[in-house]
């Protein structure tokens, strides 16, 4: 029979206990991401993958890319237009809002699947995972301290390198209506230069000309009006005293010509980039949107997020070994001989902190050890035959140059394993 394979841009993760493998680092980032969401105490919200189409309509705009090419949208049985969600953000207000929970304040966080109909390239998949956090309910000031000072302790929690932040402020209602107002006139006289997706943007959001990704339009752009001449002097000292204050950590840009892809923001936005990452090279973005709520039917509820995309964040990191120690259990009796797992049930039991590694498998010892030794085992515990009959176990050092192995009592072997 003919194979059936994956959806291009679609992958498949799989922990094969390697931790170069870039599965293996992707899960462990997610591990290490939201222990960052929870000791900041935000809570967990999880939303569907599917949603009506309008919602991503309203939210995203329907000037950007997102909806115009890449949503995945399609009637269901009752001829319902749906669509997989491409980000998560509309979602978690729309939740919000339909709870009636839109006139509190809330720290969320989510984690899951997105999908963009985008052409696949390193770092550009179709179907990929974002860990995302939104903050609900509180005017433009701590939340964006807040924001940034989570991305830098991730940033430190995985040791990151080469890597920078950029900042910037897209003004109020007023100041923002004056720049675009001042942009479109700047642009007026090269129209006829501009490629067709340009001249829609002008119409539609002209601060998405900014982004084009068009040689020609952003020569002609070196000499446009600048938004910092726009934005309120507030605004400034927001983006002065963010980087002033977090500069220690990581590399803090402002950049004001920083717009982002989605057309709900409004004020403070930022998109954290890596050298490391060749074209795709921004691993988490985000901003203001404090018009949302009240464009998807809610009360005025002042927000601010932001997201990771997990594939390019996890190709970054070097080193993912954990704090919690790895060992191996290794029985070289038959199968059949239960005591070695009651043994087993009972270590788990004595130091839950040790991740025991029971290997299920027949064969020799050497390649028990061999696979102890790539997962990272800092000890192997080994019952054989001879072991079972005199109430023992051999405790091998696999980390420890002076010291190779010990045969124990049963009871050694508890304490020694409760000591770890
Ligand atoms: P975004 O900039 O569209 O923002 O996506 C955030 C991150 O998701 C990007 O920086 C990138 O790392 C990753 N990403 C996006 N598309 C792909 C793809 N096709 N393949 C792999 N990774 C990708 C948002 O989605 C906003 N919802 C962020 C936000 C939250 N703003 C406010 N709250």
């Amino acid at each position: 029979m003919d194979k059936i394979h994956s959806l291009t841009g679609m992958l498949d993760h799989y922990d094969d206990g390697d931790i170069e493998n870039i599965s293996v680092k992707i899960f462990e980032t997610e591990k290490r991401i939201k222990k960052v969401f929870t000791n900041y105490k935000y809570s967990e919200i999880r939303t569907p993958a599917l949603e009506d189409t309008n919602l991503f309509i309203r939210s995203a705009g329907d000037a950007s890319d997102i909806v115009n090419k890449e949503i995945y949208s399609f009637n269901d049985r009752n001829e319902k237009n749906i669509a997989l969600r491409p980000e998560g953000t509309a979602s978690a207000i729309r939740a919000i809002i339909e709870k009636k929970l839109d006139q509190t304040n809330h720290k969320l966080w989510y984690l899951g699947p997105m999908w963009r109909y985008e052409r696949p390239q390193k770092g550009r998949y179709r179907q990929f995972y974002q860990a995302g956090v939104e903050i609900l309910g509180y005017e433009e000031g701590a939340p964006e301290y807040e924001i940034i000072s989570m991305v830098c302790s991730i940033i430190e929690e995985f040791k990151l390198k080469n890597c920078s932040i950029k900042i910037n402020h897209l003004g109020d209602k007023e100041s923002k209506k004056l720049f675009c107002d001042a942009l479109i006139e700047y642009l007026e006289p090269f129209k006829d230069s501009l490629d067709e997706k340009d001249l829609t943007r002008l119409t539609k959001n002209p601060l998405r000309v900014l982004d084009s990704k068009n040689k020609e339009t952003q020569s002609i752009l070196k000499n446009a009006p600048s938004i910092r001449e726009f934005i309120k002097p507030s605004a400034l000292s927001l983006l002065e005293n963010i980087q002033n204050e977090y500069q220690d950590i990581c590399n803090i840009e402002i950049d004001y010509t920083l717009v982002r892809g989605l057309d709900y923001y409004s004020g403070f936005v930022f998109e954290a980039i890596s050298s490391e990452l060749g074209a795709q090279d921004s691993f988490l973005g985000g901003g203001r949107y404090d018009h949302l709520s009240l464009k998807l039917g809610g009360k005025n509820l002042p927000s601010i997020g932001m997201a990771i995309g997990v594939e390019r964040f996890a190709s970054l990191i070097k080193d993912i070994t954990t704090s919690n120690k790895v060992v191996s259990f290794l029985t070289l009796t038959s199968n059949l001989e239960s005591k070695p797992y009651k043994i087993a049930h009972q270590l788990r039991s004595l130091n839950s902190n040790i991740i025991l590694d029971l290997q299920l498998s027949d064969g020799s010892l050497k390649s028990k050890l061999r696979k102890a030794n790539k997962n990272n085992s800092e000890y192997a515990i080994i019952i054989g035959e001879e072991e079972l009959r005199d109430g023992t176990a051999v405790i091998k050092f696999l980390n420890d140059e002076l010291k190779d192995q010990e045969t124990v009592s049963i009871e050694e072997l508890f304490s020694f394993y409760t000591s770890l």
